[in-house]
């Protein structure tokens, strides 16, 4: 198949800058930003300008190489020093998705590995590397893509959550880069999206990319996906994933695990689909995630809550757990694996 193009760029690198899509602004508006400051792109990553795990992963990446440019003008001669703390900067921006960690540390390790080369050398090496991350993802969402393509028949009505799409990603994105992959390969299907309150990334961002690729997207409310089910409107599910333990326990965004349950309940399939960066060997089950809370201002700052705000408790978990046992399989970049396959087929790393 020809390689999919969509109509807009998630982060672009040139030299001396990251741009970034901004995606709080999206869909009313589309503005892109460039950053030329490492803690800028930390605060883009807390404020959600670029989010999903992926595209956390890459911008880390980037802001590895911003933090590099600026230390090695430095007269101090701590050039490693000053990087160190710049990474664990950038890795305690978000807590849950592991890909961030996964791209910082794989550049302090290609850059601390070579103590004795000169500063334009290590500069060279987290330059490089950072380009390949975000060239590697998308060649991985390429694969998740042909692989879980394969599970959605003509006809389907295939349901996702949150956006993992390629607004999440540097190619064409995880859940999503099935979908456009069964679609664009000629499979007649049609997409059903919740809104994903409180940040709407479904209703949002998910539903923007889609219907500006000229596909069929369906919007609901978080609270109508078991009416959906229940039609038999809907044959597969298919999610992103921001961090899965050794066991297969999966984080993901919030309201996902109630839609694995209701899944189990219709017997659906309910499949996660996440490239290798996104696996932890770290972290045995999800109860080993750190699950980021944010700010209860996301779900109380609408004009109707003004009258109650101050006078009541919020909750708001930016994600939650799904138990392995309610999956019916991981679309990775190396095939679709069950649970019990992911420490030998995942977490294994590839011969060179
Ligand atoms: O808070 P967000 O928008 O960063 O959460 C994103 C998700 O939960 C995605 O499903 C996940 O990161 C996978 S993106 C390919």
């Amino acid at each position: 198949m020809t390689e999919i193009e969509l109509p807009f760029r998630t982060l672009e690198w040139k030299a001396d800058r990251l741009t970034l899509i901004d995606q709080r602004a999206l869909p009313s508006k589309v503005n892109y930003i460039d950053y030329y400051n490492y803690r800028d792109i930390i605060v883009a990553i807390k404020n959600l300008t670029v989010r999903g795990a992926p595209a956390i992963g890459a911008a880390a990446g980037f802001a590895m190489v911003l933090a590099s440019i600026e230390f090695a003008k430095e007269t101090s001669n701590d050039y490693l020093g000053m990087l160190r703390k710049a990474a664990d900067e950038i890795i305690s921006a978000r807590p849950t998705a592991v890909n961030l960690r996964w791209a910082v540390e794989r550049i302090w390790k290609a850059v601390s590995s070579h103590n004795n080369s000169s500063v334009s050398e290590k500069h060279k090496l987290i330059e490089d590397e950072a380009i390949a991350i975000e060239q590697e993802d998308k060649e991985l969402c390429r694969k998740i893509g042909e692989y879980g393509a394969k599970l959605i028949d003509d006809g389907d009505g295939v349901l996702t959550h949150c956006n993992a799409g390629a607004l999440a990603t540097a190619g064409i994105g995880t859940a999503l880069g099935v979908i456009y992959t069964a679609a664009f390969g000629g499979k007649d299907i049609k997409i059903y999206s919740g809104e994903t309150r409180p940040i709407d990334q479904g209703r949002r961002l998910t539903t923007w990319e889609l219907a500006a690729s000229g596909l069929d997207v369906t919007l609901l409310c978080d609270n109508m996906i078991g009416s959906l089910m229940r039609s038999g409107k809907v044959q597969e599910i298919v999610v992103g994933a921001d961090r899965v333990a050794a066991n297969g326990d999966t984080a993901n965004k919030i309201g996902t695990f109630n839609i694995a349950l209701i899944a189990d309940y219709f017997d659906i399939p309910f499949y996660v689909a996440a490239p290798y960066s996104t696996f932890d060997p770290e972290t045995p089950t999800g109860e080993d995630v750190p699950i980021e809370f944010r700010s209860p201002e996301e779900i109380i700052d609408i004009e109707d809550y003004a009258a109650i705000k101050g006078s009541i408790h919020v909750y708001n978990a930016a994600f939650d757990i799904t138990p392995h046992e309610l999956i019916a399989g991981y679309i990775t970049d190396r095939g679709v694996v069950k649970a019990s396959e992911i420490e030998q087929a995942v977490l294994t790393p590839l011969p060179d």
